[in-house]
């Protein structure tokens, strides 16, 4: 049912590791990179593409149209990182975040959706993340874009149903890939009130992701879900201590799961 396949950011990581995977299982996948001649060696095609800029976004869209005829899944999966103590991260760097991973994604998803809506047919995955159900110190600007993410998912889908489009989210936890380099991180400022706290987490994060988990499970996933009849409206992949957070925190006194949020960080 699904053939043409549209991933933002496929030049690294998760959407990379997502694109081969697809490819290989003999999907038509198109990619993007901001910069597309960093990557000759790419398994699927690449497009340029910066989801902050617009005539980029319905371009790629055009490009990929122009070519089959249709859309049939888009994968929300360009983002960065950002990290910092809310008082201490410069406004225009939050809003230079919301930009990629919020309106980016959203912006994608007005651009594809009329495609869609045409052929009846159509699936939406929104990468999002565990950081979007359980908040950890020093990441409240992008759990917060990721929890606005997860409940555009939620409801877009609502909206969709009746056009045949599904919408889903998959929340990774921890995965090993190159988001660390591209991720802003507040300066550590010498005179700060949270210098030690904020370095001690900061380390901490970086020790998460160098032991993550291997992005081709994300691949695997997507593969299930693109088979699947009815898909699921959330996945969440991770550890098992990962996936069980979210759960915990409703379920536990919030005061006992806050301790235990921050005897980890
Ligand atoms: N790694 C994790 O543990 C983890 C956990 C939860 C969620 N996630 C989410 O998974 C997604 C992929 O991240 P990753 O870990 O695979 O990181 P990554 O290795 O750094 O890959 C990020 C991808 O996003 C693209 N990108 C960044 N800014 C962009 C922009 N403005 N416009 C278009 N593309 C842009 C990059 O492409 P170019 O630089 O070539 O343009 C690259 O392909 C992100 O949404 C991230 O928040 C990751």
């Amino acid at each position: 049912m699904y053939k043409i396949i549209l991933i933002t950011g496929g030049s690294s990581g998760i959407g990379k590791a997502i694109g081969e995977y697809l490819t290989d299982k003999g999907y038509t996948v198109y990619g993007t990179s901001r910069d597309i001649s960093k990557h000759p060696e790419s398994k699927f095609r690449l497009l340029t593409l910066d989801v902050t800029n617009n005539d980029q976004i319905n371009s790629c869209i055009n490009q990929i149209i122009n070519r089959e005829g249709r859309i049939d899944v888009l994968i929300n999966n360009a983002g960065v990182g950002i990290t910092g103590p809310l008082e201490e991260i410069p406004e225009e760097e939050i809003h230079k975040h919301f930009k990629t991973n919020l309106y980016g994604p959203i912006n994608m998803i007005k651009a594809v959706l009329p495609f869609m809506r045409k052929e009846r047919n159509g699936l939406i995955i929104n990468i999002t993340s565990i950081a979007g159900y359980v908040g950890t110190p020093y990441r409240s600007i992008y759990s917060a874009g990721k929890a606005a993410l997860d409940l555009i998912s939620e409801t877009l889908n609502m909206e969709t149903k009746e056009f045949k489009i599904n919408v889903v989210s998959i929340a990774p936890g921890e995965y090993l890939t190159n988001i660390p380099k591209g991720r802003f991180h507040s300066p550590l400022i010498e005179e700060s009130p949270y210098k030690n706290s904020y370095k001690k987490g900061l380390e901490i994060m970086n020790k998460h992701i160098d032991s993550g988990a291997d992005p081709k499970i994300i691949g695997r996933l997507v593969y299930k879900i693109l088979n699947s009849k009815n898909p699921k409206k959330k996945y969440l992949s991770g550890s098992f201590i990962e996936t069980l957070a979210p759960f915990l925190k409703f379920i536990l006194p919030q005061r006992l799961f806050e301790y235990i949020v921050m005897k980890n960080y």
